[in-house]
């Protein structure tokens, strides 16, 4: 029997609860498909600042970084909003550069569903959304050069990019329009920054070596507008680390229903980190109301990405698509005549589906 070891950090908020699902979803998988999920928790975020005072303690780098995979839940919270202090959001870093996992991918989907719940006009939504963004996740400006002068009357961030981090990436962008819907589009700001104009380049020099993808560019700006203008047009997008985060959380508003996706940050080797790209909830923590579904979805990326189980991976996304046409829904995705049901559940329902 295959065995893999999943390193697990439920973190803060409403993380622990929607872990719990996921992990019950994922040995039912177990269960079918023949293969034994270690699953092992470390802590992670505020919960490990509590305890050791470091958001990413060693113990808990070594154990992902040694895992087959690793699973999270969700980091932070204002009770570590003091400033000075170390914020949870540094195990996340923290943890993408340990792993070396330098790409994000960060799927936007409309569920047919729940359109209801998209802030977008249905003519807008009635082509279909189903879009992937792939970000860079461990290079730029994030990661550059930054200070605050002195005196405070200055600061500054930098944006640096070898061509070595900026080919893996657009690399994964076309491995993904392959399997895809065959359309790759450079997001970038080359009409005025360097670092931009790099990309651009290499992901024209590298688009000849894939003939069979239709790749476009546009500028950030102009991305931003065209995502809730006509999403539509998008199949895959890939760019650097901040116009990713940006962008995402914007895609992410389109569906709706941020409770509902999934992520994945992939490197060189099969282990990855998988997580709902929702926060911690902390006004809903521990009141079985949280919705599962994005952290369930995210097993269903590790199984497809890690363990290269993509039948495993349909069953699970299968599951939650009967779930929702059966009308069952959490309370962020509730509508009048539906089945409203709590976090314990849901995740019933769904591992019940596999
Ligand atoms: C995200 C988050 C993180 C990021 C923060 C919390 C560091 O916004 O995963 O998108 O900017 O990468
Ligand atoms: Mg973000």
């Amino acid at each position: 029997m295959k065995e893999y070891n999943i390193a697990v950090l439920s973190g803060d908020g409403i993380g622990p609860e929607v872990t719990a699902e996921a992990i019950k979803v994922l040995n039912k998988v177990g269960e079918k498909y023949d293969v034994k999920f270690n699953c092992k928790e470390y802590i992670a975020g505020g919960i490990a600042i509590d305890k050791t005072g470091n958001p990413l303690p060693d113990e808990t780098l070594n154990a992902c970084v040694n895992a087959d995979s690793v699973l999270l839940g969700a980091v932070g919270g204002p009770k570590w909003d003091k400033a000075g202090g170390p914020r949870p959001e540094q195990a996340l870093l923290g943890l993408r550069k340990g792993m070396e996992v330098y790409t994000n991918i960060r799927p936007a989907h409309v569920f047919k569903e729940l359109q209801a719940a998209s802030p977008l006009k249905d003519e807008i939504l009635k082509r279909g959304v189903d879009l992937v963004i792939i970000r860079e996740l461990t290079g730029g400006i994030y990661f550059g050069k930054s200070g605050l002068a002195e005196d405070g009357q200055s600061a500054f961030d930098t944006e640096e990019y070898s061509v070595p981090e900026i080919r893996r990436v657009i690399e994964r962008g076309f491995d993904f329009a392959k399997k895809r819907r065959k359309k790759l589009t450079l997001v970038n700001k080359a009409n005025i920054m360097e670092t931009s104009r790099l990309w651009r380049k290499l992901f024209f020099e590298m688009a000849e070596d894939h003939p069979d993808i239709e790749v476009n560019e546009l500028y950030v700006d102009n991305a931003s507008m065209q995502l809730v203008m006509n999403p539509s047009q998008f199949d895959v997008i890939v760019t650097s680390n901040m116009f990713g985060d940006i962008l995402s959380d914007e895609a992410s508003m389109i569906t709706g229903s941020i409770g509902m996706l999934p992520s994945a940050s992939l490197g060189d080797s099969s282990n990855g980190l998988y997580e709902p790209i929702h926060g911690t909830a902390p006004d809903i923590a521990g009141l079985d109301i949280a919705n599962p579904m994005a952290t369930i979805l995210s097993v269903a990326m590790m199984l497809r990405y890690s363990f290269d189980m993509a039948d495993a991976a349909d069953d699970i996304e299968r599951a939650v698509g009967e779930t929702l046409a059966e009308g069952y829904r959490t309370a962020d995705i509730q509508n009048d005549d539906c089945k409203l049901v709590g976090t314990k559940k849901m995740g019933d329902i769904i591992a019940a589906k596999i």
